[in-house]
């Protein structure tokens, strides 16, 4: 089977290596992939539009194309593909609304009957400054279409809240606060049942202890017991489930990856919101601890459904991202990296995100450099698998959080 993996961070990465080891695999592209994906793959540069992308696949005889980023899903490269006839893994242009919009979310939630915050929708300035009076403060401001990553604020009074009004609007969620532990719950679905991944959490904020600006992800973990069974079940059968039915009824069924962002909060799971995409860095983690052959678990959801064994995620699993000097504001590029192969000589793996090749060597190219990731026989093992990994790595610059994980040691 020859497959195209369509995006360049270290979740593309990710997916990539746990791919090649697949005995089914007869090669693969990737656009425009990156100096990692490069290793297992071959890499195209990217088109101008999402139609490009099925003239690569039908170039290069590809059997299947997963998609990393959610820009191209709601740019609608799945409706593209499916007018050929190519086989993909990801939503419609139609299902990617979920996040692509998140007025649509919210009012889908609203008809699935999904606990979510409780909130308030607006098209104008007047109208966000009216409602201001009817919520508490903090006060979370979402503008309404894909913002890769900056579009939340989170106001701790009125006077912030009319900038992030300004800044975000006009188009806006005004939302309450939750409270509560933030865990991404990610699971694949082909229309009509959906198979749960392991549970993962995500480090947004830049600085040990969540303090400093957000970030695209810091780091993230992955254990089976970040939740018990019984929450497992009731995000399953309250949000999971719900969603999927509900697309469905809706005449826009969802496949691919559904990503909740959801807060455990103490009237149970609630959803902050809905990617229609793998997570990265939680993909890196999922990939580096699933045990078996991830292809075969994409080829169930292209030819009907089968349930993933809970024992396929049974080690947890940590990846710390080296991000680069100033990062998230103003990151340093062109910083050469060394240390890769002598970190990975325990097992950890180094997946490539913001890296270029430069005069043959590699270097940096973005914010978030690298993701170190290993796995371990209990959270703690892997915690130091990684971080003991990616003491063999140098570039200029180079800076990471040293908490990644340690919120889920101590658990039950
Ligand atoms: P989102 O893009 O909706 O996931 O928001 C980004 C981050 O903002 C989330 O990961 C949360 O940390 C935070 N956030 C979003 N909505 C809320 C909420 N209603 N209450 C508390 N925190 C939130
Ligand atoms: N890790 C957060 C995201 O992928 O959106």
């Amino acid at each position: 089977m020859k497959i195209l993996i369509v995006g360049s961070g270290g979740r593309e990465h990710a997916l990539a290596w746990k791919l090649a080891q697949s005995p089914h695999i007869s090669g693969m592209i990737a656009s425009p992939g990156n100096p990692g994906i490069a290793r297992v793959a071959t890499c195209v540069p990217a088109p101008r539009d999402v139609s490009g992308y099925a003239d690569i696949a039908q170039a290069h005889g590809v059997d299947l194309t997963i998609v990393g980023p959610e820009a191209p899903l709601v740019a609608g490269i799945v409706d593209q593909f499916y007018d050929r006839s190519l086989k993909i893994i990801g939503p419609t242009q139609a299902a990617a609304r979920l996040e692509g919009s998140k007025i649509f979310a919210k009012q889908f939630f609203g008809r699935a009957g999904i606990p979510t915050a409780r909130s308030f929708q607006v098209t104008s300035y007047d109208e966000a400054v009216h409602q201001l009076g009817s919520f508490d403060f903090p006060l979370v401001v979402k503008a309404d279409g894909l913002a890769g990553g900056k579009g939340v604020t989170i106001a701790q009074n009125r006077e912030e809240a009319l900038i992030a009004i300004k800044q975000l609007g006009p188009d806006l969620v005004l939302e309450e606060f939750l409270v509560g532990e933030e865990v991404s719950f990610i699971g694949l679905s082909n229309g009509y049942s959906l198979l749960p991944f392991a549970p993962t959490q995500d480090h947004k904020r830049l600085l040990d202890h969540d303090e400093g600006p957000n970030t695209g992800g810091m780091g993230a973990y992955s254990d089976m017991r970040i939740l018990t069974s019984a929450e497992s079940s009731q995000i399953m059968e309250r949000i999971m489930l719900p969603a999927i039915t509900r697309m469905q009824r809706e005449g826009t069924p969802f496949t691919g990856f559904l990503y909740a962002g959801l807060m455990m909060t103490s009237n149970g799971p609630k959803v902050l919101e809905f990617n229609v995409r793998l997570g990265d860095p939680e993909t890196q983690v999922l990939m580096h601890s699933f045990k078996g052959d991830f292809l075969e678990v994409l080829d169930m959801l292209v030819h009907g459904e089968d349930a993933i064994p809970e024992q396929s995620w049974s080690s947890p699993s940590v990846c710390v991202v080296l991000a680069a000097q100033g990062y998230p504001e103003q990151p340093l590029t062109g910083q050469r990296i060394t240390g890769i192969e002598a970190a990975e000589m325990g097992g950890a793996k180094v997946f490539l995100a913001g890296t270029k090749m430069e005069n043959g060597s590699l270097a940096t190219a973005g914010g978030r450099v690298l993701g170190v990731t290993a796995s371990g026989e209990t959270l703690n093992s892997a915690i130091d698998n990684a971080y003991a990994a990616l003491k063999q790595i140098r570039f200029e610059g180079m800076h990471y959080r040293n908490d990644i994980g340690q919120k889920g040691l101590g658990r039950w």
